[in-house]
């Protein structure tokens, strides 16, 4: 079987990362091999770029390229070889997620995110992308009880955090095939057959 990239999206305080984990040892239990991987990061210098894009302040265009850039180094090095190998692939946020914060929170003009995305990833796609969607208030409060220093995303104003909403949904509107929005504000249990249910109705 060819190999398949799932990617995870939403706001802050969403709790997709609970659920990557999960999809993937329920996938390698059916035998497939299965990376888990993030962005920004998944690489030993897209992890250094992550550092710097979570903590330091700098231009949108900046944070934007060094997203892109970031992709460019995690595609070439893991997602791609893998697909290639036909391997899975896992991945906590992909360009759905500049599309929303980069494009949707801060602003920028929607042009130049296609220019990068047809530059760096024009030959790869997910080929599901799962999106948890929940009210802004409940994200705010469960990122509210986090006992642990707030990055620059998280520390933004709830506008910023519901435009991310907004363009997430919106992206979500115009590619109903690839992207699934679960809403998360439900029992971990019942996200999780939600997952199944869909995961295995478009990739098993
Ligand atoms: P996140 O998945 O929230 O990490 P963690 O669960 O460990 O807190 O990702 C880090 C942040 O990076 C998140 O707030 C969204 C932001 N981000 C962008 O703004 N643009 C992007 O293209 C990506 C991939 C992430």
């Amino acid at each position: 079987m060819k190999g398949k990239f799932i990617t995870f999206e939403g706001i802050d305080g969403a709790g997709k990362s609970s659920h990557v984990e999960w999809l993937a040892e329920w996938l390698r239990a059916k035998g497939l091999t299965v990376h888990v991987t993030r962005e920004p990061g998944g690489t030993p210098l897209g992890e250094k770029l992550r550092e710097m894009l979570l903590n330091d302040p700098m231009h949108l265009e900046t944070e934007t390229l060094l997203m892109f850039a970031a992709r460019r180094e995690h595609l070439a090095r893991v997602i791609e070889p893998a697909l290639a190998r036909g391997e899975w692939v896992v991945c906590d946020r992909f360009s759905d997620a500049t599309y929303a914060y980069q494009g949707g929170g801060r602003g920028l003009d929607r042009t130049k995110f296609q220019i990068l995305e047809h530059w760096v990833h024009d030959h790869v796609q997910p080929n599901m992308t799962l999106l948890f969607d929940l009210p802004l208030d409940v994200a705010r409060e469960r990122i509210a009880q986090a006992s642990r220093v707030l990055d620059r995303f998280e520390q933004e104003r709830a506008d910023f955090h519901e435009r991310v909403r907004q363009a997430y949904l919106e992206r979500a509107h115009a590619n109903p095939s690839r992207i699934r929005v679960i809403d998360a504000n439900h029992p971990l249990d019942d996200i999780r057959k939600t997952l199944e249910k869909t995961v295995s109705s478009i990739c098993l």
